[in-house]
This record gives structure tokens, C-alpha cells and sequence, in this order.
């Protein structure tokens, strides 16, 4: 596989299992305000995320190449509201869209055509990861300043599967 290409597939694992280290560390946060739906959420993505990083780490495995796994960055349990929770998640997002657009473009370029199939993958992803991160963000912020309706989106985010 192409150097710079092998390097930023193995970046992207590292910034998968980052994302779902900041969500983990924005469900502490929602845990310790007393919202344990919405941490309940978070949880289930940062399995997500960690799925994300295992689909990555597999294509390399399964491609023969070397994989690296440096350090995770420390991340933030320090939030200001549920709302400022999901505007930070929703940033997150686009910066993984970005770095995945990056990787197709790569792939492109070098014409490494299990990459692109393995890509398409996370691009379609992205677009389902952005709009369901906005579509709470909406609701999150009609819902913020009113405790009681806060509280109603906190049991429905609870019910989240998977
Ligand atoms: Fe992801
Ligand atoms: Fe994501």
C-alpha cells in the first residue's frame, strides 16, 4: 500500500478511538449533571466509534500492512451545558468527515481501489453520523433552559439502541 495512505488509515484508527474517547468522556459529564439518558447516548457512541477504529484496523490486517497504535490523547470530562456537550460532538464530526475526504482523495490519487470501497463506507457513514449529531443538537437546543423539557429528551435519548 502507498506510505501516506497506510500512514493516514492508521491516523484514522487513532481518530476514531479518540472520538469515542471524547464522547466517553461527555457521558461522565452528562452522568455527573444528573442526565443519564443523554450519557446513556454518548455511550452507545463511543461503541460506535470503536467499531469504526476495528472496521479500519481489519482493512490493514487483512491488507498484510504494519499497523502502529500510538497514545490517545487525554480528553475533557468538563463540559458547559448538554447543549455545548453536542455542539463539540457535532465540530467532532465534521473534523472526521474532513479527515475522511482526505483519505479518499489519497486513494484516489494512488488508485488503491480496496481503499475506496473501504472508504465509501465511512463517507456514506459521515453523512448518517452528521445529520443524526445535528438532528440532537436541534432538539437539544429547543429543549435547553427548560428543565422539563430537558428532561423529557434525556428519557427519550435513553432509549436509544445499540
Ligand atoms: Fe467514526
Ligand atoms: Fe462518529
Amino acid at each position: 500500500m502507498n506510505k501516506d495512505l497506510l500512514k493516514g488509515l492508521n491516523d484514522q484508527i487513532n481518530m476514531e478511538l479518540e472520538a469515542g474517547y471524547i464522547y466517553l468522556g461527555m457521558a461522565t459529564y452528562l452522568d455527573e449533571s444528573d442526565f443519564p439518558g443523554f450519557s446513556h447516548w454518548m455511550r452507545a457512541q463511543t461503541r460506535e466509534e470503536l467499531s469504526h477504529a476495528m472496521r479500519l484496523f481489519e482493512f490493514l490486517q487483512e491488507r498484510g500492512e504494519h499497523i502502529v497504535l500510538p497514545a490517545i490523547k487525554e480528553v475533557s470530562t468538563e463540559y458547559k451545558s448538554v447543549e455545548d456537550v453536542w455542539e463539540k460532538a457535532l465540530d467532532h464530526e465534521k473534523q472526521v468527515t474532513a479527515s475522511i475526504d482526505k483519505l479518499m482523495k489519497k486513494a484516489h490519487e494512488v488508485k488503491d481501489y480496496s481503499a475506496i470501497g473501504m472508504l465509501q463506507w465511512f463517507v456514506d457513514e459521515q453523512v448518517e453520523e452528521e445529520d443524526t449529531f445535528g438532528a440532537a443538537l436541534a432538539k437539544i437546543q429547543m429543549a435547553e433552559g427548560k428543565p422539563s423539557a430537558l428532561l423529557m429528551l434525556d428519557s427519550k435519548f435513553g432509549k436509544r439502541e445499540g
